[in-house]
């Protein structure tokens, strides 16, 4: 039987090291935790949410599914906002989605994946509402990237209108969400010009980020590499 022995050691090894530096971080950590973000972010396992923000045990409440997706029936999301919001009472809520994520490019393609497929179609939901701007779809690797960005700035827009969020806005409650991207290529995060921290400006902000994407537009079609690209 395989036990991963390696992983284990390497646990151990963390754990020491950590202890040694500060002896009380595990005891201190056990009787409660405060973090004042929640991260919601991809399941891809080159996006870990703590060491991109270089935030130790206890810091960051997250997250991860197949592309970031916050679906307005989807319970496990619903409730992991919930504790966050209402009990952990973080400040701060980021969807971070990534370039070149697996998840967005598949959930255009015509080919059957299985099951998955069902839950790509949110994303593909994301595209029809914007295909005038992204256009016949053909793949290239802008069009996949735009696609992210739509994809982020519209679960950020989902995570407003939860009635989680919602609720704890009426009640003045500190809270601002936010809508980042991370590029796999640089290590680099990026804002998507969407921030939001009271009911009155979702439909705004959000249209402002949407056009901010938008105005990249021109790199759909041009073929114009910089540092928001992936390759
Ligand atoms: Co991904």
């Amino acid at each position: 039987m395989k036990k991963l022995k390696s992983l284990f050691e390497s646990n151990a090894a963390w754990a020491s090291k950590i202890a040694e530096a500060n002896p009380q971080f595990f005891p201190t950590l056990a009787a409660q935790q405060a973090p004042q973000y929640l991260w919601i972010g991809c399941a891809d396992s080159r996006v870990p949410a703590n060491e991109i923000v270089d935030l130790m045990p206890g810091e960051l409440f997250v997250h991860r599914n197949v592309s970031n997706l916050v679906v307005h029936s989807d319970m496990n999301c619903l409730s992991v906002i919930q504790y966050a919001v209402e009990v952990l009472k973080v400040k701060d809520i980021m969807v971070v989605g990534h370039y070149g994520c697996g998840g967005v490019a598949a959930s255009m393609e015509e080919e059957r994946h299985g099951l998955i497929d069902n839950w790509l179609s949110h994303i593909r939901d994301v595209y029809y509402s914007h295909r005038k701007f992204l256009g016949h779809w053909e793949a290239k690797p802008h069009q996949i990237d735009r696609l992210c960005e739509l994809n982020v700035v519209t679960q950020a827009l989902n995570v407003c209108n939860t009635t989680t969020v919602i609720d704890a806005w009426s009640r003045g409650q500190e809270l601002n969400v936010h809508g980042w991207i991370y590029g796999l290529g640089d290590g680099l995060l990026r804002d998507l010009g969407f921030t939001v921290g009271n009911k009155d400006d979702i439909r705004s902000t959000f249209n402002e980020a949407v056009e901010l994407i938008e105005a990249k537009g021109e790199r759909i079609e041009g073929h114009r590499c910089d540092l928001e690209c992936t390759h």
